[in-house]
């Protein structure tokens, strides 16, 4: 992987690494126009044409596109006939991250292993091949709908996987500086959130390396608890949240009423410059939540120096948070789907491995203000 990633501290001694795994492989997204939505990834963020299989590669059911952007790779797939399990799950959940794959060295391992510590099976491994070589995949259940499959893909030279053509295509917007996927979070249900935390540390031997509770995170309305779960190398961080009780509905609840089940909430990809990705983005239609300007009167006494122009960052209205090692900036988008459900964050670290405590706050405040708007506080 990246040599980012690599300069991480081995701070995830706790893990017990029984299942290695090397990286975010690919994140699946069940969508209602995958032609669209792929469209939309390449306009607004600069993702690359990649991948594509469907009618015309032989697929009689479902029409996917990969684009790709450095080590992210977002497959979005649409069912082509009326009573599908897709079009089912994008009925009940709107469109929504269906599939988090972990690329591993041996999907058949890690699905025997995950199996005798009583996952829930998804797929049973299996072998698909085509001119490029073969890739092992396989799959488990983890919260709601949602699943990880394991790819293993060191006897595979094609572009993406077996079955996929290549996607060559004339449009090529400027990339964003995305690098990779640096954290993804998962909202489950009210007391659910250790069964999941005890599921990734006993189903997959990840970690816990952050928590914070209701009395870190919460406004007059809302409040959350949250915990991090991580992998042996760190490369995948699991944030888990649960709802909290708060006087009126928390954005956790709000994320499960619309999405009906316990799902993905955020997706937090990373880059080196973000003030440069985040300028772009605005610029090509991407919406941002609003952070108060007085956030910005006082942040720099919480954080002390940084490298980067404060008016600028209060101009794209970025985040800042420091921690132990350094600091970071992050934003949030808008929900990216008609339901206010995912959404992204941008994050640039400069040495913080945390998560934007310091920011909950402020951010809570400024999601209460769309829920406000939306009608559903
Ligand atoms: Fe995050």
């Amino acid at each position: 992987m990246s040599t980012e990633l690599d300069t991480i501290p081995k701070i995830f001694d706790e893990a017990a690494d029984f299942m290695p795994i090397n990286g975010t492989d690919y994140l699946e997204l069940y969508v209602g126009n995958s032609l669209q939505a792929a469209h939309y990834y390449k306009t607004a963020f600069g993702f690359q044409s990649h991948a594509y299989a469907g009618l015309a590669t032989g697929m009689k059911d479902t029409e996917s596109y990969v684009v790709i952007q450095d080590k992210i790779r977002l497959v979005l797939t649409s069912p082509l006939h009326s009573g599908s399990a897709i079009g089912k799950h994008i009925d009940e959940h709107g469109d929504g991250v269906k599939v988090v794959a972990l690329w591993v060295d041996d999907a058949t391992y890690a699905y025997e292993t995950a199996m005798s510590r009583g996952a829930k099976s998804f797929m049973e491994p299996i072998t698909e091949e085509d001119q490029d070589g073969k890739v092992v995949r396989s799959g488990i259940y983890t919260y709601g709908e949602t699943v990880h499959v394991f790819v293993e893909r060191k006897d595979y030279n094609g572009t993406f996987l077996p079955g996929f053509k290549k996607w060559d295509s004339t449009y090529k917007p400027e990339p964003l500086g995305l690098k990779y996927v640096d954290h993804m979070v998962g909202n489950v249900e009210l007391g659910k959130m250790n069964e999941w935390v005890d599921f990734y540390k006993n189903v997959m031997g990840f970690a816990q390396i952050i928590s914070f509770d209701d009395k870190d995170i919460s406004t007059e309305y809302t409040a959350l608890m949250s915990k991090v779960m991580s992998n042996g190398n760190g490369r995948i961080k699991f944030p888990i949240n649960e709802p909290a009780e708060g006087r009126k509905k928390s954005q956790v609840e709000e994320y499960l009423d619309f999405y009906g089940t316990a799902g993905v909430q955020h997706i937090a990809v990373a880059t080196d410059n973000i003030i440069e990705t985040v300028t772009q983005l605005r610029n090509r239609g991407v919406e941002f939540l609003y952070v108060p300007d007085n956030y910005y009167d006082s942040v720099l006494d919480r954080v002390g120096e940084i490298k980067e122009d404060l008016q600028r960052l209060k101009e794209l209205n970025i985040l800042i948070d420091r921690d132990d090692e350094g600091y970071l900036l992050q934003i949030f988008t808008k929900p990216v789907e008609p339901r206010p459900t995912m959404f992204f964050e941008i994050i640039q670290r400069e040495g913080a491995q945390s998560f934007g405590k310091g920011n909950f706050q402020a951010l809570f405040e400024a999601i209460e203000k769309e829920q406000e708007l939306r009608g559903t506080l």
